[in-house]
């Protein structure tokens, strides 16, 4: 698992486009990311879309709950505005139509946002709608909700699963060992990593991928640690820094 890592464009190249709309997406794959990390919920007709918040109100023109609209509803909206007026046309996608802006082999970590507790079914929504992709693209499935991975794995053995933390745990390892289901990365609070959780997950034969670190510091001390992903909101900075190095 040596070498340098992967740059992973948290919501896209967020930092210089709309987060979570194909324009951050694009932009990303342009400044030489190796793919992207995204958010997804279930809308009020069962279509997954990719937005971050739960509500609409912060990134997009619409207001209220996202999980009570529909994909029509949500294509009438515009995503970018809140970030310039140069972004005014970017709508909230859908996740079909964004898995295919991506060239073969880009990571595309896919986050479900909210499990069961607010979308009932969306971890076998999520395993459907990748599954025709996943020899194409290097597909991760992440979710704080460690229950829902398990929905996505009996829909879809094949598919790369990611358990999200943002807190101390005590034994991240051992703790992935109970999981009824394989664990390809555990996904990290970039303050948590460090070199020796990074060893005992390799020993485990697990990745880990750092979230969302965009200072230099930051990212010079994952490389140090042996993360193998950087999740960043500046996926460009990230990769002249590597390539410097
Ligand atoms: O995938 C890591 C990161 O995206 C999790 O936090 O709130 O940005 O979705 P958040
Ligand atoms: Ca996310």
């Amino acid at each position: 698992m040596a070498g340098r890592p992967s740059i992973v464009a948290h919501r896209g190249a967020s930092a210089d486009a709309p987060e979570n709309t194909r324009a951050a997406f694009l932009l990303a794959m342009e400044q030489g990311a190796d793919g992207v990390e995204l958010d997804v919920h279930l809308t009020a007709d069962g279509r997954l879309c990719v937005i971050h918040d739960h509500v609409l109100d912060r990134t997009t023109t619409g207001t209220g709950l996202v999980g009570s609209k529909t994909m029509a509803e949500l294509a009438g909206l515009s995503a970018g505005a809140w970030f310039s007026s140069r972004h005014a046309g970017e709508t909230v996608p859908e996740l079909a139509d964004v898995l295919s802006l991506f060239p073969a082999g880009a990571v595309v970590n896919v986050e479900i946002k909210n499990g069961p507790v607010w979308y009932d079914g969306i971890g076998s929504a999520v395993a459907e709608r990748l599954s025709p992709w996943k020899h194409k693209l290097s597909l991760i499935v992440s979710s704080f909700d460690h229950k829902v991975l398990e929905e996505v794995h009996r829909r879809e053995p094949d598919l790369c699963l990611g358990l999200l933390y943002e807190a101390v745990l005590y034994d991240p390892v051992g703790y992935l060992r109970r999981l009824p289901y394989p664990v390809g990365s555990l996904h990290v609070w970039h303050h948590l990593v460090t070199s020796e959780l990074v060893h005992a997950a390799h020993a485990a034969g697990v990745k880990v991928l750092a979230y969302t670190a965009d200072r230099e510091e930051d990212v010079r001390r994952l490389v140090a640690c042996g993360a193998d992903g950087i999740i960043t909101n500046a996926p460009g900075a990230v990769v002249r820094l590597l390539r410097a190095e």
